[in-house]
């Protein structure tokens, strides 16, 4: 599903973000991504959503090379996908419910059709009483179970999450990774960068680590 080959990824600076990655993550796979801050884990995750495109080596989602999308298709790919990004990036002039619907009424679904998955979603990351709020006036917490919510609410072929639970409590956070390995389960691909090394020991997962932009560990 996830294929990297030979893949770098060098900022201006220059700073090599990424070195060599060669790196397979099959359909309905879980995966977490490790590694000390620096180490590339954002920027690995932006080759996935192509909001950023390798500087050398091949990145391939679902046998689509990412290098050769132009703009039209790279719009169209990003909405296939789920992306949980690591400040959010909610709507502000926008409710929690509005935010959480925006990519079902970009592919065409039906109000009614809408309406009933949202609530679903709503409820499965406990936001129901907040639907009408916005980001600006709930906690940190809420406004990173909004960013999930929106990111599995239309059940992606792949979905990758930038320390979806680094604002949440102990507890929401064993919700929450529940509920991504139930996305999973249900044939979404996952793909978690996280800091929470407890967490990725518990759930006995997959686990790749990054360091200083070389791929260190793969278990
Ligand atoms: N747009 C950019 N321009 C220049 N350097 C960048 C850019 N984005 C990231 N970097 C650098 O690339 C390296 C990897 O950054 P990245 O954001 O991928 O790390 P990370 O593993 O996600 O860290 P964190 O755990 O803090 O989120 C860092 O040295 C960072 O400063
Ligand atoms: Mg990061």
């Amino acid at each position: 599903m996830i294929e990297f080959s030979h893949v770098y990824k060098t900022y201006p600076g220059p700073v090599h973000a990424l070195k060599n990655i060669d790196l397979k993550i099959a359909k309905g796979e879980f995966v977490f991504l490790t590694g000390p801050s620096g180490a590339g884990k954002t920027s690995l995750f932006k080759m996935i959503s192509a909001f950023d495109v390798a500087t050398s080596g091949l990145v391939q989602v679902a046998g689509i090379d990412l290098s050769r999308l132009n703009e039209n298709k790279v719009a169209e790919y990003r909405r296939k996908i789920g992306v949980v990004f690591q400040d959010f990036r909610l709507l502000k002039d926008r409710t929690i419910f509005e935010n959480i619907a925006l990519p079902l009424q970009i592919r065409g679904d039906r109000s009614q059709q809408i309406q009933r998955r949202v609530q679903e979603v709503l409820e499965q990351v406990g936001l129901s009483h907040k639907y009408d709020q916005f980001p600006d006036f709930v906690s940190g917490g809420e406004q990173q179970r909004t960013a999930i919510a929106r990111a599995i609410v239309h059940q992606p072929g792949v979905l990758i999450a930038d320390e979806p639970t680094g604002n949440l409590d102990p507890k929401l956070s064993e919700e929450i990774m529940d509920l991504l390995e139930r996305v999973c389960s249900q044939g979404t691909t996952v793909f978690v960068a996280t800091h929470d090394q407890e967490m990725v020991r518990r759930r006995k997962k997959r686990r790749v680590d990054l360091k200083d932009g070389l791929l260190v560990g793969d278990q």
